[in-house]
């Protein structure tokens, strides 16, 4: 009995922080033993919002590639791809655009949002319009059984299986119905406890050092109102705690007393921490290290997974034509 597959993807858009590490990455990880695992860098999907400013996109695919290999993503177990070494994700795409209707794409949640939000970009495009399209073909083309995502990507998922349906209703059942798997979600807030987010400039690169981490939780939020060492803190209002929740699970009740009771003053409790994150992500250092040591692997591990890929994929398209008499 073959294992069910997954596939997932991010989009190269700059360095993971610990949030996408514990929100996704993380979670991708535990799902290699029990599933055939397809990970992508969704390199067109960049193109979608980002296609007037290109330079970034090939380093920042290669960096993906590194973060998915240093958080555990094990090329032995999993494929790692580049979206566009892959041109059946593209001829998918084509082909379901043909029988997507407009009006789908319109009402998509995300589409009317980012339009809003974005605005002052030029996204009326064709591209940015179909990116559920292309999405839809990432996963049927594994005939990907599973979706690892966040929530705010489930009216994607949702389209993916409407498009799925209409193509085994108009030719012949080629695809299965997709299933997303929500991430586990941790509730871990940026270095200043509003969301971890690049652009609130909030955040812990996964790639950080053991002194930019120092640095960087030293420079934290705590409780404000806990000026004076002996005045006692509110661990609730307090960001240090907040990470302290997930990173320092055995020792949180003592964390906490110590704070309210003033026994223990920020500067060292911000030290545990510090030191608590450098545990966490050492491993993470060492696999990246090794690879810094060998930068031919990214490569390799990439031309492996596109290999793989295009057999599985070509297999669908060729099912694909067939029932569409192409
Ligand atoms: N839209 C996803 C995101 O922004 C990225 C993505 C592209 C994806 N294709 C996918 C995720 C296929 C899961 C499956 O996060």
């Amino acid at each position: 009995m073959s294992k069910p597959r997954i596939f997932s993807g991010m989009r190269p858009t700059g360095r993971l922080h610990l949030g996408n590490l514990l929100g996704a990455l993380d979670n991708w990880v535990k799902l290699q033993d029990e599933y055939e695992c397809v990970f992508a860098v969704v390199d067109w999907h960049a193109l979608t919002t980002g296609y007037e400013d290109t330079g970034e996109i090939r380093e920042n695919t290669m960096n993906l590639v590194i973060d998915y290999l240093s958080a555990g993503i094990d090329p032995e177990k999993s494929l790692i791809i580049k979206q566009s070494d892959v041109k059946q994700h593209a001829e998918l795409s084509l082909l379901l655009s043909m029988i997507t209707p407009l009006s789908w794409l319109e009402r998509c949640p995300t589409y009317k949002e980012q339009l809003r939000e974005l605005e002052g970009k030029d996204i009326m495009t064709h591209g940015f319009l179909g990116y559920p399209v292309l999405m839809a073909a990432d996963i049927l083309v594994y005939k990907a059984q599973v979706v690892p995502v966040g929530e705010d990507q489930l009216p994607h998922l949702e389209l993916t299986r409407e498009i799925a349906r209409r193509f085994n209703f108009l030719y012949e059942p080629v695809f299965p119905e997709p299933k997303e798997r929500l991430n586990e979600v941790v509730l871990l807030p940026g270095t200043d406890g509003r969301k971890m987010s690049k652009s609130y400039r909030n955040i812990i690169e996964m790639s950080a050092s053991a002194d930019e981490v120092k640095n960087i939780v030293a420079n934290m939020v705590t409780d404000p109102k806990r000026i004076r060492r002996r005045d006692p803190g509110d661990p609730h209002v307090c960001s240090v705690y907040a990470f302290h929740k997930v990173f320092s699970k055995p020792s949180l009740d003592e964390i906490q007393k110590e704070c309210k009771s003033a026994g223990i003053g920020c500067v060292e409790c911000k030290r545990k921490l510090a030191d608590a994150l450098n545990e966490y992500l050492e491993p993470i250092r060492a696999r990246r290290e090794a690879i810094e040591r060998n930068p031919g692997i990214v490569h390799e591990v990439l031309e492996q997974g596109a290999r793989k890929a295009r057999i599985i994929a070509e297999a669908t398209l060729e099912e694909v034509r067939q029932a569409m008499r192409i």
